[in-house]
């Protein structure tokens, strides 16, 4: 750094103006105006957060289920019998799956459209995401835990369920099929199913 005098003066006159109070900034009207905006939307997005909590019960997962990723095939709900597409006692229908490199097991399911489902996914090694495109059917299989998440598919139709966390050098094959069916074919191939 050079010892010249002037140069000196010229470096702290710069410190002053940068270290200036807030008060004497000068703010432009355009910019006063935007500030605003900014402050109205964080308010918007405030009172949604507020409103969707209170008044329509949309929280973030509240629970957490832990499950012993490597003793999935002994436990009760993930052994390999249990797995798939079961219709509940009261008619609901829930969905388990283990999710392991590289598929989610079973390969496919077939499920009705227009009616809750409630899948329940572990996974039997590293972390996985479960994905149906197209659809909100989405979430993080982090081992050691159980996903839950529920569902309704509006329209009939095949979909991929896809991995959508890398997990290894088959991620990009880690898919199984869902065939969504119309409440009339369920109930027809499902008779215990019938009359709910
Ligand atoms: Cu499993 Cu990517």
């Amino acid at each position: 750094m050079s010892n010249d005098p002037n140069q000196k003066r010229k470096l702290a006159d710069d410190v002053r103006d940068l270290m200036a109070l807030p008060g004497e900034v000068h703010v432009d009207a355009l910019e006063k105006k935007w500030i605003f905006v900014a402050l109205g939307l964080m308010g918007l997005f405030v009172t949604i957060i507020l409103y969707t909590g209170f008044a329509k019960h949309v929280h973030p997962p509240g629970e957490m289920e832990t499950i012993d990723s490597a003793r999935l095939h002994l436990s009760a709900e993930f052994a390999e019998d249990r797995l798939g597409v079961a219709t509940q006692p009261d008619g609901r229908i829930k969905v388990t799956l283990v999710a392991a490199r590289y598929g989610f097991y079973p390969r496919e399911i077939r499920i009705p459209a227009g009616q809750p489902i409630t899948f329940r996914v572990a996974s039997a090694d590293v972390l996985h995401g479960i994905h149906v495109p197209m659809t909100n059917m989405a979430t993080m299989v982090v081992p050691g835990y159980v996903s839950t998440l529920t569902t309704t598919f509006p329209k009939p139709g095949e979909y991929p369920m896809l991995c959508n966390e890398y997990c290894g050098m088959g991620h990009d094959h880690m898919w199984s099929k869902v065939t969504v069916v119309s409440q009339e074919s369920w109930r027809a191939g499902n008779p215990q199913s019938a009359g709910r």
